[in-house]
């Protein structure tokens, strides 16, 4: 019998391969990091080729790290950053622009177009998602538009469209010799394309985007066996088992199956989902409507979700922009050096704002400096950031289900630092929980495809293994709360200011 699940979870910065045992421990894990291009302002750019070279190296890594022989794996599961697009010739297997990434803003004018009269919110009813710069449809026809030959080889039917998780299964069963085009549902919920109550492509936005029906994948569920490991690759014959984008593998993670659950992931940027249950929920408040997951022929589970796009990208910014820190960890230490923010706010409007006010004209902004204000506060405002960012997202979620979130389920990378979960516990005003494997995203996917296969038998057994790590109560006084997030609003409000001349 396979003792193990094989997770690959291709993400903004790094691609990794993680194995998992039957009780939900990393056994091995290989990982490693991929350029990011950025040719232009608001551009944002990754060369699938060398995504999926390393998504092959760090499986063949993790699988030679543990020590693990390809009949010890039941099935992979696939987790991605989400919306980034990838257009490729379906013959050669060769991408014919690089990927476009979910925070490039060069779509703004294809978005305001469309849009047209009836504006951001034109799709919204059908898709669940506002018009924006974020989602992958205009992604493609600024490809198609701008790509020399791009249109007519996509018209013969030459061309496919993939987020990365259909790219990297794609590649995975095959490539141009037999490969999947296939994705899920979560997945397709990103692109703007897909009818959310039938789970289908809706072929009028395609064409008023102008993308061909050849070049969509086919939508599956998120948890069944779309096909098998190339011969030649690191899980030959071993079925492809569970797609999931990575917040909604996170919240499957955090076993987030009950209606009203919700779990916040900090990694590139943030995003908390609150699973909804079959209901489909609009937001009046600036949030997305998405599906959670669909495991094989059940109802799919919706969610609201809540994406702020610059969060732990904030700190790699100080680090790799301003040289500020030479690591990532360091901004913890410079923050704990001052009492306070010194009245520095930073707004990291880099791609524009997402959630809640969709504005992909806002630029990023930092306000209250004086003589005073050093290092430490810019640290400290920074981490502060992320923390704002996520209270305005809690306060739309509570706003549009009527109901106040009474604790949050957290992971990803920042979650290790106290000094940020704490303030996050402090300005939200609820406790924040963090789960003993933190790993959740690829932990998510692996779960779905060890459901697929029979691994795991069903979701109790999974919500079992969710275990508490470490707690964090509010400490801060209402007065005080009130009063920092006022003033992080009249900083927002800056930015978008900004943006207006
Ligand atoms: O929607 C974008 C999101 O899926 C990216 O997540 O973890 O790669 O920053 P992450």
């Amino acid at each position: 019998m396979s003792k193990y699940i094989a997770s690959i979870d291709q993400g903004t910065t790094s691609t990794r391969c993680m194995i998992f045992d039957h009780d939900g421990k990393v056994v091995s894990v290989a990982q490693m990091e991929h350029e990011q291009i950025f040719p232009k302002a608001g551009w944002v750019e990754h060369n699938p080729a060398e995504v999926w070279e390393n998504t092959r190296k760090v499986s063949a890594e993790a699988m030679a790290k543990g020590d693990i022989s390809r009949g010890d794996v039941a099935a992979v599961g696939i987790t991605n950053q989400r919306e980034t697009a990838v257009v490729w010739d379906k013959n050669t297997g060769e991408a014919v622009y690089n990927a476009i990434v979910w925070q490039d803003t060069r779509t703004d004018k294809i978005v305001e177009e469309l849009g047209g009269s009836e504006g951001a919110d034109k799709y919204k009813d059908k898709v669940g998602l506002p018009l924006a710069t974020y989602f992958s449809g205009p992604k493609v026809k600024w490809i198609l538009d701008n790509v020399e030959g791009a249109r007519e080889k996509a018209d013969k039917g030459d061309l496919l469209f993939g987020n990365m998780d259909t790219w990297v299964l794609w590649n995975m069963t095959g490539g141009s010799d037999g490969g999947v085009h296939v994705t899920d549902v979560t997945n397709a919920s990103r692109t703007m394309l897909m009818d959310l109550d039938t789970l289908q492509w809706d072929e009028s936005i395609a064409k008023d985007m102008g993308i061909p029906m050849s070049m969509l994948p086919e939508i599956r569920s998120s948890s069944e066996v779309y096909g098998k490991g190339r011969e030649k690759g690191s899980f030959p014959g071993v079925p492809i088992a569970g797609i999931l984008g990575d917040q909604q593998a996170a919240t499957f993670g955090q076993v987030c199956y009950e209606p009203g659950t919700a779990k916040n992931t900090y990694g590139t940027g943030n995003f908390m989902l609150l699973n909804t249950g079959e209901e489909k929920v609009m937001s009046k408040n600036g949030l997305l409507t998405t599906v959670c997951y669909k495991i094989g022929d059940n109802k799919p589970i919706y969610a609201l979700e809540g994406s702020v796009a610059v969060t732990g990208s904030l700190v790699q910014w100080l680090r790799d922009n301003l040289n500020l820190i030479s690591s990532a960890p360091e901004v913890e230490d410079l923050a704990k050096g001052v009492e306070d923010n010194g009245d520095v706010y930073i707004v990291p409007a880099f791609s524009g704002l997402f959630a809640p006010h969709w504005r992909s004209d806002a630029r990023g902004a930092i306000v209250g400096l004086t003589r005073f204000a050093n290092k430490g506060h810019i640290a400290r405002a920074a981490l502060e950031a992320v923390a704002f960012q996520s209270r305005e997202v809690m306060d739309a979620m509570n706003a549009d289900s009527g109901v106040d979130l009474t604790e949050l389920k957290v992971d990803g990378g920042m979650v290790v630092n106290e000094t940020l979960m704490q303030f996050q516990a402090d300005i939200l005003g609820v406790p924040v929980i963090r789960p003993v494997i933190n790993e959740t995203t690829a932990l998510g996917a692996a779960y779905a495809a060890g459901l697929a296969v029979g691994f795991w038998k069903d979701e109790d057994e999974l919500r079992k293994q969710w275990a508490e790590d470490k707690r964090w109560e509010p400490q801060m006084d209402e007065a005080d709360r009130k009063r920092l997030y006022a003033k992080w609003n009249k900083a927002v409000q800056r930015t978008l200011d900004w943006a207006k001349d």
